[in-house]
């Protein structure tokens, strides 16, 4: 698979293709002076529909984490009836090991702003909420530059967006999140912005029909709406001479996708490449290979709710079928976190254990009390202090929590779910060893308590 020259960070230098210490935050200036600003220019002259063609027929997937097609959830949408319409762009970004839409963020924030501006239109949509990431700070105020350098250029405000005189004209507001992960999950993104707990919502309705107070909203990732500009410029068929069909008979994954690689290599980064690419390629071509000439062990899919790849595994394609043919729940934000053969399976179970539990909203009982009592069972685990009763105790309370369950009303169940039943599954070896030799005095107590 050849190297794809950048498309979402060609104002970005990044690994290979250019040096990340000349990187700087590309201004109002640089970014219309580099081509910046005229798609939105062409994009004004075209039929709203025309642009939701070419969107759908580019077959983008979102790249928040479900991969939804992102034509097919504008389509959702109903006719405008004079009332508000909403856009959210989701930067919560709080999925353990992801760093992706910063790195546009930071250093391209018009290019995520253009976006915005077409997908406004061509949803007819008039209000953009960017919802940053509460610990952002240093982004917020990026973020809160470009919006005024838009507003002063003329991309946003009553007027209409770059001096056009029709009826369309896109208000933009930044959003601080609270901090809490499911302040990214839509429904719970849009309570957040009404002011209240981010507590999500039952589907249906969905957010296309009855979104942010009450009325149509699309909620799509930051690094989605980056997509749109290019696809939008260059039209359908160059976003799908990037990236790989599928091998199994599933939707295609088209186009370049950022991936954020952390863990035990040599070089951690965020690295723009084709999807489809081998992970084990994506650690010794981008990441200059394992750190310490170590072994590879497993990784972290693409942010901890996606599972674990295994031993045998590292060759897994990075696309969107990677869920079914390396039994992981998805691709999900495309960042994996690699494990050397010194890595305590253990250990990283009963940490991201902790995290959903101190994560859960606390709506859902199983999730609630399920997410405490995996934690706390892993603690026992690791303290050599379980029997093999709490191994199968453990793997059934994971597989009886989340929304394809049917028993909670939000996706973090499942990433909990499937984050521990997939390390149990393919390092099972690691925890039975902890249970057949299950040792005195305990730590368990003083692990969680550490913990906190
Ligand atoms: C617990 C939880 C947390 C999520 N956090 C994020 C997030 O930080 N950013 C994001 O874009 N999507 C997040 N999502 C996915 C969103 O619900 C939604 O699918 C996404 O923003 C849609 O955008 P897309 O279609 O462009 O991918 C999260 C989902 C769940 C269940
Ligand atoms: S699944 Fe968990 S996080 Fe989601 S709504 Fe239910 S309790 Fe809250």
């Amino acid at each position: 698979m050849p190297l794809t020259e950048p498309v979402l960070t060609k104002r970005i230098p990044t690994p290979p293709w250019g040096d990340a210490a000349d990187r700087h935050t590309v201004g109002y200036q640089e970014y219309a002076a580099t081509g910046g600003y005229g798609t939105l220019a062409m994009a004004l002259k075209m039929n709203p529909e025309a642009i939701l063609d070419i969107v759908k027929d580019s077959q983008l997937r979102g790249r928040g984490g479900a991969g939804f097609p992102c034509g097919l959830k504008w389509s959702f949408l109903p006719e405008p009836d004079g009332g508000r319409r909403y856009l959210a762009i989701n930067s919560d970004e709080a999925e353990p090991c992801t760093f992706k839409d910063r790195l546009l963020i930071d250093f391209d924030p018009h290019l995520v702003l253009e976006g915005i501006a077409i997908t406004c239109y061509a949803c007819r949509l008039d209000t953009a909420y960017f919802f940053i990431r509460g610990e952002y700070r240093t982004q917020v105020t990026i973020v809160e530059n470009a919006i005024r350098e838009a507003y002063e250029h003329g991309v946003f405000g009553s007027q209409g967006p770059l001096g056009t005189t029709g009826d369309f004209a896109v208000e933009c507001y930044l959003h601080r999140s609270a901090g809490a992960y499911i302040c990214g999950e839509e429904t719970g993104l849009m309570e957040a912005i009404e002011g209240k707990r981010a507590w999500p919502r039952i589907k249906p309705p969905f957010p296309a029909v009855k979104g942010i107070f009450g009325r149509p909203t699309i909620i799509n990732n930051v690094e989605t709406l980056a997509a749109v500009v290019g696809i939008i410029e260059h039209g359908a068929q160059w976003w799908k001479s990037m990236g790989c069909e599928s091998s199994i008979g599933a939707p295609p994954s088209y186009g370049p996708k950022l991936m954020g690689v952390s863990g035990h290599v040599n070089r951690p980064g965020c690295y723009e490449v084709d999807l489809g690419i081998p992970l084990n390629k994506l650690v010794e071509t981008y990441c200059g290979g394992m750190r310490g000439g170590k072994r590879y062990k497993g990784a972290i899919a693409g942010g901890v709710s996606m599972g674990v790849l295994g031993p045998d595994q590292f060759e897994a394609e990075m696309d969107f079928d990677i869920g079914r043919k390396y039994q992981v729940l998805g691709l999900g934000t495309a960042c994996p976190t690699i494990f050397d053969e010194d890595t305590d399976m253990v250990a990283v179970a009963r940490n991201i254990a902790r995290f959903f539990a101190k994560e859960s909203c606390g709506q859902c009982t199983p999730c609630r009390e399920g997410s405490a009592w995996m934690y706390k069972l892993l603690c026992r685990i690791e303290a050599g202090d379980a029997t093999s009763k709490d191994l199968d105790l453990l793997l059934e309370l994971a597989g009886s929590m989340g929304v394809m369950s049917g028993t909670t009303i939000c996706g973090l169940a499942d990433g909990n779910n499937w984050a521990i039943r997939t390390i149990v599954n393919k390092f099972r070896d690691e925890f039975e060893a902890r249970v057949r030799f299950a040792s005195v005095p305990s730590g368990a107590v003083s692990r969680a308590a550490q913990d906190e």
